[in-house]
């Protein structure tokens, strides 16, 4: 069978590009640990504020040392914030929202995921480098979006 140069060029690019593609998601879920959500846990968005846990929203620490975080996003903020959370310690985030959907991402790390009314979201990372934080909302929200902002404070532990 006689190819068309130009055609078997297409061929192999268009190959190459699916391998590329699929090589970029093997290699970011592998190398830097982003993969879809797999939690599932619902939560009423209309009585959030008698909730045991996301009715005072807050920063608690575990038996083990761990670290969970509790967070409701409302428009047009995140509550506690500031969150305060040790370095070099598994920081578990618990995320619901009591209106609709917002962002929570934690600006210059792989914390990042959606706050779904009626969800809980959660995930956990440790982040390494004291300092102060971005929290940044990425999905819009409604008129103030762009302001819906706040603060993730990572202490260095004292020894
Ligand atoms: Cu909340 Cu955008």
């Amino acid at each position: 069978m006689n190819v068309e140069l130009y055609e078997r060029i297409w061929m192999w690019a268009a190959g190459g590009l699916l391998l590329l593609f699929l090589g970029a998601i093997f290699l970011t879920a592998g190398l830097q640990a982003i993969q879809p959500p797999s939690h599932i846990e619902t939560v009423d968005p209309t009585a959030l504020a008698t909730h045991p846990e996301f009715g005072t929203p807050a920063v608690k620490t575990r038996a083990d040392g761990s670290v969970v975080v509790s967070v409701v996003a409302q428009m047009f903020s995140f509550s506690p914030d500031p969150i305060e959370v040790p370095a070099n310690r598994p920081v578990t985030f618990r995320l619901t929202s009591a209106d609709v959907i917002h962002g929570f991402e934690v600006v210059g790390t792989n914390a990042n995921a959606m706050a779904i009314p009626g969800y809980v979201s959660q995930f956990t990372v440790t982040f390494n480098e004291p300092g102060e934080y971005l929290i940044g909302c990425n999905e819009y929200c409604g008129t103030m979006h762009h302001n819906m902002v706040g603060k993730l404070i990572v202490k260095k532990e004292s020894p």
